[in-house]
């Protein structure tokens, strides 16, 4: 079902530096900042030649982002991105198999302006993932 890997996201506690780390000590190609209001996140990502990075920076009050800082301040990896080609189906598929899907269980606009999803971490070692429609 999925496909291949969209991006992995990392928490990151100094969006500035991180960027500047990635586009300065790594030569990445560092993209600008964007708010994500819907997902309380600030992003930026990094194109890589076989994937992206998203950095990931709280935005808002009820930002998903704090909580997951707040037990690791120095940043860490927040979720992995897998692609798929029919986000309803496979949520479907999934469900019915037992995983957990969060929020409404309906598919969100996310940061690439496609629909995602997210599982829960707990039915998938300890990972959160997110599936991007492509
Ligand atoms: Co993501």
């Amino acid at each position: 079902m999925i496909g291949r890997l969209n991006h992995v996201a990392i928490a990151v506690p100094d969006l500035e530096a991180a960027a500047a780390q990635y586009r300065d000590a790594l030569g990445a190609k560092v993209g600008a900042p964007q708010d994500e209001p819907d997902h309380g996140v600030t992003v930026i990502f990094i194109e890589l030649p076989n994937t992206k990075i998203e950095l990931l920076y709280p935005l808002g009050e009820d930002s998903p982002i704090r909580g997951f800082l707040d037990k690791n301040p120095a940043g860490g990896i927040h979720h992995v991105c897998y692609e798929v080609e029919d986000i309803t189906a496979a949520r479907d598929q999934l469900s019915a198999a037992g995983a957990r899907v969060l929020g409404s269980g309906d598919p969100k606009i996310g940061a690439h302006g496609k629909p995602v999803l997210f599982l829960h971490p707990k039915d998938f070692q300890g990972c959160l993932i997110e599936l991007e429609q492509v």
